[in-house]
């Protein structure tokens, strides 16, 4: 069983001890409910680290009014083994007190990258993430930290955060993970029905479909906007697309579609939001 802490300064003293025996540290942050997605980033964590450490905390911070951060799945002893099975040494699950105690104060504001995107939808989102990612590297001060393309605005932000404020972690991106039929994990499908899950690949489809529109000549990323919006519409359960946008990998929107550009989407699917991005590969 990896060790279990709850509380910074026992998880700091352990790391100390560590980091004085030359010891490099690999960390894997996440607000657990641990899937295969997540499973990803601790083997990559395994491989290329000493010691492995995986936070667990639903923050509080980066989720808005409405959302559905009291319903969150949470689940520590089934996260626990398979922390187990992937050879994690130290599990963080701190309570939302030692995180954040009384009197707590300072937000880390991340500028125009928040606001756009899943920003637009989701005011103040990527402050409450840049704020606790700061605390647990902070806290954990590992030599590397491991986060998934699956968030893809989320992890451009961190890369962005550690530039400007020096921070000395060396951010690795993990490719998503998807499920057989294309649906990419996430501890958030557990809110969807058979049915809606079924409805759910379309965001995959839709991605196939674009890749296929590139590949047959099309580079007008409205065009392609529009299809793949469309081709989502249709599908059952689904009551509504927050955006289609296609990127740079910096974030930027296109209108001419180019090798390396990002197709991002946000849609909500009965009581569940799914965030999805793909890789323009030609
Ligand atoms: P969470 O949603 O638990 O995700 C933790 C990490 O796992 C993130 O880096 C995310 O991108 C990655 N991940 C999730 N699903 C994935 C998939 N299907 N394929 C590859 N990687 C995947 O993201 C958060 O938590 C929080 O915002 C956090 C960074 C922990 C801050 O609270």
């Amino acid at each position: 069983m990896p060790l279990l802490f709850k509380k910074i300064k026992d998880l700091r003293n352990y790391l100390k001890s560590r980091r004085c025996e030359g010891k490099e540290v690999g960390f894997v942050p996440t607000m657990g409910y641990l899937h295969k997605g997540h499973r990803e980033l601790i083997k990559l964590a395994r491989m290329q680290n000493d010691i492995v450490v995986v936070s667990i905390f639903v923050n509080p911070t980066q989720f808005g009014e409405g959302e559905d951060y009291d319903r969150y799945p949470k689940d520590l002893e089934r996260d626990l083994s398979i922390c187990e099975e992937e050879g994690v040494d130290v599990v963080f699950a701190p309570e939302v007190a030692e995180i954040y105690p009384k009197g707590y104060r300072t937000r880390v504001c991340v500028g125009e990258l928040g606001n756009i995107l899943e920003g637009a939808f989701r005011p103040g989102h990527f402050d409450g993430v840049a704020t606790i990612v700061v605390k647990l590297f902070n806290i954990v001060q590992p030599n590397r930290a491991y986060f998934g393309e699956k968030d893809y605005q989320q992890l451009k932000i961190i890369q962005q955060l550690v530039e400007d404020l020096n921070i000395p972690v060396e951010i690795i991106p993990v490719p998503i993970v998807r499920e057989e039929g294309g649906l990419a994990y996430s501890s958030r499908n557990v809110y969807l029905s058979p049915e809606e899950r079924e409805s759910a690949l379309a965001i995959y489809k839709s991605f196939q479909l674009a890749e296929k529109m590139i590949k047959a000549g099309e580079r007008d990323a409205k065009r392609i906007k529009e299809a793949i919006r469309a081709f989502i519409e249709r599908h059952p359960h689904v009551k509504g697309i927050d955006y289609v946008e296609i990127t740079d990998e910096n974030l930027k929107p296109k209108e001419t579609v180019e090798k390396g550009d990002r197709i991002l989407v946000a849609v909500r699917i009965g009581d569940a939001r799914l965030i999805d991005n793909w890789k323009v590969e030609l």
